[in-house]
């Protein structure tokens, strides 16, 4: 047994009824402490279980224990025996441990919250500032051990696979992937910065030139960005790369990846291929590029019904280059005017003028544009809507209005418990546009990195309408993986780079040495990078990044128990050559 030491010969999860009778000894806290004042009965916790300690009167293992505090920690040593009242919900809730003699390794002041509390009781941040005590609460160790076993699956796949797992530096140099970098000043060139990784992308890359092969990493990448529920300045990735496949190929390999993570984390089959969508299609049929395709109220496109009526609104946003978009929501006839205001500020929160809307009732269609709709438009209107449907209507600039139909068809699903639970649905985004156009920078941005090639069949085409060959894998509307095949081809790498505004001098000042790379023999190759805590929130089912992070960030990216950041010594800062603003 791999948890017996020299301090306890068994854990609390690995006795069983084949010990009664038996002397042992187990370690852990006191989680529960009953004094009956002749009997005392203690629940005493490890990360295996827990078990009910029993002193009985006039013993000095009864003396000791009635001092014990909550969450001290102690060792015990008696008799196993069968309880006198069985627990059945708990394992070994039929067993307990008649104590002879106890230790206390260490005691506890009062705790800043009861470990036994519902979570959503205690405050956030008191949470987060006493982080190890939430991990001894139990919930967030299992969440833990999910993303234990989630990446030992990974390594161990990615190894039977031929891949290396290789680590790459964490000082490096700043390199663009679209968030900010987090810099380490250098001591020794004074006025120079190390840049965290923002990804190991290049240096991947670099590993396919040195003929690796294969590689990949459970990657720490660092990003100074604005966080979300499901983002974190510090975070994992499963970093892969790959030398002479195709995307089916690399398709394949991540396909049997999360099917080996999902087996055996959750002894779930899924699916042996998963479905592919267009960045295009994905658009017009959710409005994002990371759909969740676990429940319907797919966009639905109205330019061509709507465009013709009398409405001048519909009539000027298809003038000005727009499009008229709705979701029909099950159901939603029964929607109040109140409902339906609060979901008109939300869609004018992103930029739309209003929502129109139609129900169809048992009498018929009603709206209050219904004046506007000739008898053909509401035979259109009502082959669209299913009977107690609402029908919600929103024109304007393609952008907007995908926002916030994007918003509104996963707001309502949630609202309406139109989410099937327990369920997940694997999709890829392909075909992704290669460049974005910044408005207020004026310039281009690679809309994955600068190292995606373009698709064979785009080189050539305008840089409005090039797709790249990046994908995206999204699992119930997260983004949890995404890669590239990459350009091989020293002059094309130049190209790009022209094309995003960075000119020949800085090139060669930023990449000169990657652009080098592809001039000593660099072999076609290409590459996915999954973010690990993604992968894990799925397997827990949680919504939040923090719950499967030992040491997370908040929001704002603190460390509430560490104090991180904080400030430095004016002598540190004096060796690194720095004076603060
Ligand atoms: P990308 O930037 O798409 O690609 O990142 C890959 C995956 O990492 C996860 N991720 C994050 N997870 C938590 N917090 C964050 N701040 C965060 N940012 C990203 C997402 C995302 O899909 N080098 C490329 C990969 C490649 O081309 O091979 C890259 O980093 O799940």
């Amino acid at each position: 047994m791999s948890e017996k030491t020299t301090l306890r010969s068994h854990t609390c999860g690995s006795i069983s009824s084949s010990s009664v009778g038996k002397q042992i000894t187990l370690c852990g806290w006191v989680r529960r402490h009953r004094d009956l004042g002749h009997l005392i009965f203690i629940d005493l916790w490890d990360r295996y279980g827990s078990i009910q300690l029993a002193f009985t009167p006039n013993s000095e293992a009864h003396k000791k224990a009635s001092s014990l505090k909550f969450e001290s920690t102690v060792q015990a040593t008696g008799i196993l025996q069968k309880r006198e009242k069985a627990n059945p919900h708990i394992l070994n809730g039929d067993l307990e441990l008649a104590v002879e003699s106890i230790t206390l390794f260490s005691g506890s002041e009062p705790l800043p919250f009861e470990l036994n509390q519902k979570s959503d009781t205690v405050s956030e941040e008191v949470r987060l500032k006493y982080r190890y005590l939430d991990i001894r609460r139990g919930k967030l160790l299992e969440n833990l051990k999910m993303r234990h076993k989630a990446t030992l699956s990974a390594r161990n796949f990615l190894s039977k696979k031929d891949f290396l797992e290789i680590q790459t530096p964490l000082l490096s140099k700043s390199s663009p992937e679209g968030a900010r970098d987090y810099l380490v000043p250098s001591r020794i060139y004074p006025g120079s910065f190390y840049a965290l990784p923002q990804s190991p992308q290049i240096f991947k890359q670099l590993l396919m030139v040195g003929g690796c092969d294969r590689y990949f990493q459970i990657a720490p990448c660092f990003r100074d960005e604005d966080l979300r529920s499901d983002r974190q300045p510090e975070f994992s990735q499963i970093d892969i790369e790959m030398s002479f496949a195709s995307r089916e190929d690399l398709f394949t390999l991540a396909e049997e990846l999360v099917q080996s993570v999902f087996k055996e984390t959750l002894e779930l089959d899924i699916p042996q291929t998963f479905e592919r969508i267009t960045y295009a299609q994905s658009m017009e049929r959710f409005g994002t590029d990371k759909p969740d395709m676990r429940f319907g109220m797919e966009l639905q496109d109205l330019s061509g019904t709507l465009g013709h009526c009398e409405s001048a609104i519909f009539q000027k946003a298809l003038e000005s280059g727009g499009i008229i978009k709705g979701i029909v929501v099950p159901g939603g006839s029964s929607l109040s005017r109140k409902d339906i205001d609060r979901l008109t500020e939300l869609a004018k929160g992103f930029g739309l003028g209003g929502l129109a809307w139609v129900k169809k009732e048992a009498e018929g269609l009603k709206s209050p544009l219904l004046k506007f709709f000739d008898a053909p438009i509401q035979d259109e209107l009502s082959a669209l809507i299913e009977n107690e449907g609402i029908l919600l209507i929103g024109a304007g600039q393609k952008a907007p209005v995908y926002q916030a139909f994007d918003h509104l068809r996963r707001l309502i699903a949630q609202e309406k418990d139109l989410i099937p639970q327990g369920v997940y649905r694997f999709l890829w985004v392909i075909d992704f546009p290669m460049f974005e156009w910044d408005a207020a920078q004026e310039r281009y941005y690679a809309m994955h990195h600068p190292f995606t090639a373009p698709l064979k069949s785009d080189i050539g085409e305008p840089p409005t309408t090039m797709r790249s060959s990046g994908y995206d894998l999204v699992i119930n509307g997260y983004e949890v993986a995404g890669g590239s095949e990459r350009i091989y081809d020293s002059v094309l790498q130049q190209k790009v780079f022209q094309m995003l505004g960075i000119l020949e001098e800085e090139a060669e000042d930023k990449f000169g040495y990657l652009l080098k790379a592809l001039k000593l023999g660099a072999p076609p190759h290409l590459g996915i990078a999954f973010g690990l805590e993604r992968l894990v929130m799925l397997l827990v089912k949680t919504d939040h990044i923090r719950d499967v992070i030992a040491f997370p960030k908040t929001t704002k990216a603190a460390d509430l128990m560490m104090q991180a950041p904080s400030s430095i010594s004016i002598n540190q800062l004096n060796e690194l050559g720095i004076a603060i603003k």
